[in-house]
């Protein structure tokens, strides 16, 4: 077996889910903390098929806005430092986050749950998707087969496509590591379930309350670039120290 083959065979996978929290220290709003964006907006009315069909260039609009504030800011130490884990470890990103924040950081395996918002979507075809280059989508702006390109989100109301491919990882996961979500919104918060229950967990969010029914799990009430930073350190050394071992 090549060396590459045979380091990937014994690398542990470690699956970490993360959510708005983890953006939050580049400048990008979580959703339901104060000052989230669904305290701004009313999610029915941006972010919705129904509002699609309403009122398109107000949701054309609210996504275009979240997409320039987003060519504005930067990875924080938390995206960085899950690139880092991928010198031990075969790591694989389950995101919720529509930011492109993990790609930019250098993280290899990265699969959106939500979408991408600087992507678009034909609306006549769910598989013709396009990057967008700059902040702006408009109307008419069209897929090649002529129709309205739509922002890539998954909206309110509508099935997350990836969501048992998610299911699978997760299931194959040797850690798991959480990093801020409010776990209120499914079928992501779901994910867990899937875990194994003899892997070690680990749930970084300031807020994290201690009433997670989850097996071996470990929380820790910090903000993504104190807490990850902190945690990926240890888990390199440890990764070091169990390939010394005899
Ligand atoms: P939420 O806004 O629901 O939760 C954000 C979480 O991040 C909270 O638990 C905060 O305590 C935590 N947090 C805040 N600042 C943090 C920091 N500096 N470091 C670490 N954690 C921090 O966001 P999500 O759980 O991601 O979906 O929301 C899930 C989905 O709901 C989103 O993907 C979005 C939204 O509706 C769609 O738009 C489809």
């Amino acid at each position: 077996m090549v060396r590459g083959n045979l380091l990937a065979t014994i690398m542990k996978t470690i699956v970490v889910l993360t959510g708005a929290g983890i953006s939050a220290e580049s400048g990008i709003s979580t959703f339901r903390d104060n000052n989230g964006l669904w305290r701004q907006y009313r999610f029915e009315e941006v972010a919705s098929p129904e509002a699609w069909a309403r009122e398109p260039e107000l949701v054309m609009d609210f996504y275009n806005m979240r997409r320039k504030q987003l060519l504005a800011v930067k990875p924080n130490a938390a995206h960085f430092a899950l690139e880092e884990l991928e010198k031990k470890f075969r790591v694989r990103i389950i995101t919720q986050n529509v930011d492109d924040l993990h790609e930019r950081s250098g993280s290899s395996d990265i699969l959106h749950l939500h979408g991408e918002l600087r992507k678009a979507r034909s609306t006549a075809d769910k598989d013709l998707v396009y990057d967008i280059s700059g902040w702006e989508l408009k109307l008419g702006d069209f897929c090649e087969k002529g129709s309205q390109l739509r922002p890539h989100i998954v909206w309110f109301g509508e099935t997350v496509p990836n969501i048992m491919v998610a299911a699978g990882i997760v299931r194959k996961a040797d850690i798991i590591i959480i990093i801020g979500t409010s776990l209120k919104v499914y079928p992501a918060a779901g994910l867990l379930q899937y875990a194994p229950s003899s892997a070690p967990k680990y749930l970084i969010d300031p807020e994290a309350t201690p009433e997670y029914q989850v097996r071996n799990l470990q929380i820790f009430r910090e903000k993504a670039c104190i807490g990850v930073p902190k945690l990926v350190k240890e888990l390199l050394i440890s990764a070091v120290q169990t390939h010394q071992s005899p």
